[in-house]
């Protein structure tokens, strides 16, 4: 029989694998389910005989794919899918995909629940201020960026955006002003909201020279991966500008350089949990599932990344 196995390190809601589970076993094929894993091994035993994984933000590598003898399809239940090793999937024959917008709206409210945390001075009662009128860039407009962009004007905040992948009509037709260059979305916006992926091109980006182009008080909101943080850099800015912030969903490696110097201006959740909503795990991972039954079933490659 078909195997699919979630394998989740940090587990969906019940109510997600219940619907999961559901999609799979109307398609006759089975449910393994492999939830808050401590080691490696265990993923490596529980994958042996699957023919389908959805995984989330676990790690997919060439260990994984070579143990898994079946495996004909990897899902990640979310959009990045730096976890998995493409290259050692594409070598087995193994296709991968994502559910591109399925967990969005989850991150984009967690954006705003954390520039407001920041703003009220971590509700310490103190008087702290608003979010109204305030410049908001999106350095990228995917489907996270959009949902940024669509809370934000309920709260009055003037929104641009810099993505080379989108088209300015696309950007200004959601009335989000476009801009030419990163440089000048970081020189225009007192808050940066991160929504690019993790890749080559990506990864320590975000740098001192980037950094240092924003207004006085700027905020940096980190919802995307840590990767793309050059930390020495953020870390030698808030030496040298003492009016920064930095809100990350995902924990800097160095936390304790940032915290114990800069406890006032940076927050970070203690596990990321942008996506850790009971409908982003519903939307995900039912696509997963759907996506995984459509590909055994009719060989359907909507949503392959490893082209
Ligand atoms: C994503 O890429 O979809 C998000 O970063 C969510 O990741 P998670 O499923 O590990 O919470």
């Amino acid at each position: 029989m078909t195997k699919v196995l979630i394998a989740t390190d940090k587990p969906f809601a019940p109510i997600a694998v219940k619907e999961i589970r559901e999609v799979v076993e109307e398609a006759g094929f089975e449910l393994g389910l492999l939830e808050g894993y401590t080691s490696k091994e265990e993923l490596l035993s529980a994958v042996a005989d699957a023919d389908a994984l959805i995984v989330r933000s676990d790690i997919a590598d060439k260990d994984v794919i070579d143990t898994a003898a079946k495996l004909k399809i990897i899902v990640r239940a979310g959009a990045g899918y730096d976890n998995v090793d493409l290259q050692a999937a594409t070598d087995k024959g193994v296709v991968v995909m994502n559910t591109p917008g399925q967990n969005s709206n989850a991150v984009a409210e967690l954006v705003f629940g954390m520039m407001v945390y920041h703003a009220r001075n971590f509700f310490n009662g103190k008087s702290g201020f608003e979010l109204k009128e305030k410049t908001l860039g999106l350095h990228a407009y995917g489907y996270v960026g959009k949902n940024v962009a669509r809370i934000a004007k309920g709260f009055g905040m003037e929104v641009y955006a810099f993505d080379p992948f989108i088209p300015k009509e696309e950007i200004e037709r959601d009335g989000v002003k476009w801009m030419g260059t990163v440089e000048e979305l970081y020189k225009t916006c007192q808050y940066i909201s991160l929504h690019i992926p993790a890749n080559a091109q990506t990864k320590r980006s975000i740098n001192y020279a980037l950094l240092s182009l924003m207004p006085r008080k700027g905020v940096l909101v980190n919802t995307a991966r840590a990767e793309v943080i050059n930390e020495e850099e953020l870390l030698k800015i808030f030496a040298d500008r003492d009016d920064l912030a930095y809100l990350s969903d995902i924990l800097p490696a160095n936390l304790a350089g940032f915290q114990d110097a800069y406890a006032t201006r940076i927050f970070c959740t203690p596990k990321k949990m942008g996506a850790q909503t009971q409908e982003a795990n519903v939307n995900a991972g039912i696509a997963a599932a759907k996506q995984i039954v459509a590909f055994i079933r009719h060989g359907d490659r909507t949503f392959q990344v490893n082209k």
